[in-house]
């Protein structure tokens, strides 16, 4: 098919498990019987054999480096995976948190001995701070998700200051599905918000539903459908006159580095998510780093630990009793998770002010590249220009009996992993394509042949290219139907 980037061929063979590989008596280092030692662990001493797999170092490093070659990775290839921004991790970023002085310390010594570390947390504060315009941040939360309720609770922390906790937070329905499980787990019931005809959030809707009775808002800006909500500063306004606060999902924020500055919105909280916007490899649950960017009005009531910079150096303040503010509590056992923050600032430094600026214009250029590539051939539910990402809907495959999930296992067969697909919800069969801002323009005509040769075969009937796909991978297609159109899967809470 013309625009095939790599085929998968050649990968379907099975890979034995490494227990089933073992050749007894093989090992992997050839070191002297150890000295006859008394052992100090008596009758609790194991004497049957470990089982360990017997396997000599090649047979170690080729069974994985072949279960490797099965897996997809950005590093393989252009990973348009919407909302989830899986860009390249520069090296550089690796090495520096590679450096012994980061790499081997440990949370629990003395703050003597961890003045780098410190200043490292405090210098990566202080360039979150800048970028976002926010006068605080809690470094601690280990993700985007737990930067939300760490969020949501310093909101509730400073409403009850303020004499109750108040019992609601509303949230667009486009939202990310932690969203609205944030606001449960921090109980409060969660009220949805539809969006407009342009994709944004209704703004007469959201004001309808706003009394003393909403802790807050919490909006994605740019949403999940990839459109800047350009109403944010009304929506702050109206729900600070209400005597709420405004939390910014800002797991976007790689749309608008060095160009919008969220407090000057009138945000109150909104987590980062690092190891997206600031260069962190991540998938499959971690690691990552979600710290919480706090206004004037919640810097008080900032959870534990945090860094401050004293004349005679860097202090960790983990006890209330030393605090400032009121903080509810601590969020997590340590400091947050160091090795992200490493990476994170070596990134932002070496990118410099005027790179990160870049990059965020060059997300937006590409995933705009995308749009006008492919609106005549995909179907488009919301008018352009879009931001980082770009959402297309299944009205292109209507009649074709392809489904989105058959396009995108079709996309797999074509080397290239899949773009997210039916989120947000608000669209039907959604594809949200996330191509980054480190993807040249040669990789993304290359994806954008491919995808324009696949709607057109699905668009000719050519059914059995999609039902079989994919074809070519070491697994062939599990049953996802079921969990795509599973309830569990949904979060979509009555709007009427
Ligand atoms: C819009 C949005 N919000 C929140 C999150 C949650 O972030 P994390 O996966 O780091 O918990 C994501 C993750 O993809 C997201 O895309």
């Amino acid at each position: 098919m013309a625009g095939t980037i790599t085929g998968n061929k050649g990968l379907q063979q099975e890979e034995a498990l490494i227990f089933e590989q073992d050749s007894p008596g093989q090992s992997g280092v050839d070191l002297p019987a150890p000295d006859a030692v008394p052992s100090r662990l008596g009758e609790a001493a194991r004497t049957a054999p470990v089982g360990l797999p017997g396997l000599s170092e090649p047979q170690v490093v080729r069974h994985y480096l072949r279960i490797s070659q099965k897996n997809y990775a950005i590093d393989a290839g252009m990973y348009p995976l919407g909302s989830c921004t899986m860009k390249h991790n520069p090296r550089l970023n690796e090495k520096m948190a590679r450096l012994p002085g980061f790499a081997d310390i440990h949370p629990l010594q003395p703050e003597s001995t961890v003045q780098g570390a410190l200043a490292l947390i405090n210098e990566c504060a202080r360039w979150l701070t800048t970028l976002t315009g926010m006068p605080g941040v809690a470094m601690s939360p280990a993700a985007g998700a737990h930067g939300e309720l760490t969020g949501l609770m310093t909101i509730r922390a400073a409403l009850e200051d303020r004499g109750g906790p108040r019992k609601r937070v509303l949230v667009p329905e486009s939202a990310h599905g932690t969203n609205p499980a944030s606001a449960h787990m921090c109980g409060y019931t969660v009220e949805a918000i539809p969006a407009d005809e342009t994709g944004r959030v209704d703004l007469a809707a959201l004001k309808d539903r706003i009394d003393d009775d909403v802790a807050a808002v919490m909006i994605t800006n740019p949403n999940t459908c990839g459109l800047f909500e350009g109403d944010m500063k009304n929506m702050s306004d109206a729900i600070h006159a209400a005597g709420g606060y405004v939390y910014c999902d800002g797991a976007n924020f790689n749309a608008i580095v060095g160009r919008v500055r969220p407090g000057d919105l009138g945000i109150d909280s909104m987590h980062l998510n690092l190891h997206k916007t600031f260069s962190t490899p991540h998938g499959g649950g971690g690691p990552g780093a979600g710290p919480v960017v706090l206004s004037a009005a919640l810097v008080p009531y900032a959870p534990l630990p945090y860094v401050v910079a004293g004349e005679d150096g860097f202090h960790l303040v983990e006890h209330a009793d030393n605090a400032e503010g009121k903080p509810y509590g601590r969020m997590k056992g340590f400091h947050g998770q160091f090795g992200v923050f490493v990476r994170a600032l070596a990134y932002m430094m070496s990118m410099g002010a005027d790179g990160l600026r870049q990059a965020s214009g060059d997300a937006v250029l590409n995933a705009n590249y995308l749009l006008a590539a492919l609106e005549d051939d995909l179907s488009l539910p919301y008018p352009g220009p879009c931001m980082h990402e770009v959402l297309f809907d299944d009205h292109f495959l209507k009649d074709t009996g392809v489904t989105t999930l058959d396009f995108a296992k079709a996309m797999i067969d074509e080397g290239v992993h899949p773009m997210t697909m039916y989120f947000p919800l608000v669209v039907h069969g959604a594809l949200l394509m996330e191509p980054t801002e480190t993807e040249s323009k040669a990789a993304l005509d290359s994806f954008v042949g491919m995808i324009k040769g696949l709607a057109s075969e699905a668009k000719a009937g050519n059914t059995e290219l999609f039902d079989e796909a994919p074809r070519h991978t070491p697994r062939r297609r599990l049953d996802e139907t079921t969990a795509a159109r599973s309830p569990v899967l949904r979060w979509r809470p009555a709007l009427e």
